[in-house]
């Protein structure tokens, strides 16, 4: 996994951790939904509050390229703690310590060392990813699958056209978007219909483990923030957007995909960072083939229910 954790990143790392289904061999972290030094240290809290013993690689502190236009970027996304996240995670401070190698390095030592069996999941900006494809290509070889968390065709977060993790580095998620690989997209749209609400919270501490009442109190703080700044159809309800990435690995049918060309704006006005899905085939002109399953809705109750399973293991 490739992670800027934040509060739906840790409940999506909890997940991979947790899921029977799942060997989480290793977590990347990047720049986004905090400078890449705290994602690095809630990262760290995470495993360490679930006790699992995942080696986490701190990666890019920056977009490639983003920063360097004067008034495109800021330089650290999100400087100002949002309410969604906040900084550090409100969990106790890290006892595990990341590695020395940096996420791209890692990530193309075991992509190259591999036996070409090991999805990736970037569920934040991708950076590293792009990174490391550009460094060293041929671990496109042993790549099978990339699931990431990332764009929307009806729905934006960042910018009316943009959603977060793409709209941080729209070049480094080009290059992924372009990469040959097998690619499945869960967009904002999808993830907009798979939400947590107060009872699934509820739910979440009656189960009573380590991950599933830490769950509860991230989702808590996230339906607090979305009721205030961004409203789901009903009132106390919040996405996890990239703890359904996760459970797409296990159950693909939690998600239902179209396949569609995809790829990025990087130098629109209005449209920066914008997925540009070619859903609607009908005209002839200009057309390119489809290069990504792009999931644009979910199955609530499914995901729901296999969070509610997972998060109630422990380690
Ligand atoms: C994505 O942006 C981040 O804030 C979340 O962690 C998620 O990965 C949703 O747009
Ligand atoms: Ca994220």
């Amino acid at each position: 996994m490739d992670v800027d954790t934040g509060t739906d990143d840790a409940v999506a790392i909890m997940a991979a951790a947790l899921s029977p289904d799942i060997e989480l061999l290793g977590i990347t972290t990047v720049n986004g939904n905090c400078p890449v030094e705290i994602c690095t240290e809630n990262t760290l809290r995470v495993v360490d509050h679930i006790g699992v013993n995942v080696p986490v690689y701190q990666g890019c502190s920056l977009p490639l390229s983003a920063t360097l236009t004067p008034g495109r970027k800021p330089n650290i996304p999100s400087i100002e703690p949002s309410k969604i996240h906040g900084h550090y995670l409100d969990l106790p401070a890290a006892s595990s310590a990341k590695q020395d190698v940096t996420a791209a390095e890692w990530l193309i030592r075991t992509y190259l060392e591999s036996d070409g069996d090991i999805s990736l999941v970037p569920v934040g900006p991708l950076t590293n990813v792009a990174m490391a494809i550009r460094q060293a290509p041929k671990i496109l070889d042993k790549i099978p699958e990339i699931v990431i968390m990332g764009g929307g065709h009806h729905v934006a977060n960042c910018t009316s056209s943009a959603e977060f993790n793409i709209w941080v580095d729209p070049e480094a998620a080009r290059v992924v978007m372009n990469c040959g690989r097998p690619i499945r997209l869960v967009t904002l749209d999808a993830t907009h219909e798979a939400l947590f609400t107060m009872e699934t919270c509820d739910a979440l501490k009656e189960i009573g483990t380590p991950a599933a009442v830490c769950a509860a109190a991230f989702a808590e703080v996230r339906i607090a923030a979305y009721d205030k700044a961004q409203p789901m159809g009903s009132v106390g309800s919040a996405p996890i957007h990239d703890a359904l990435a996760v459970c797409a690995i296990i159950k693909p049918e939690v998600v239902s995909t179209v396949y569609a060309h995809v790829d990025v704006e990087t130098t629109g006005e209005l449209t920066d960072g914008r997925t540009v899905v070619d859903i609607d085939r009908s005209g002839d002109r200009g057309r390119r083939p489809a290069n990504v399953h792009v999931a644009l809705h979910a199955d609530e109750g499914l995901f729901v229910e296999m969070m509610l399973d997972i998060l109630s293991n422990e380690m």
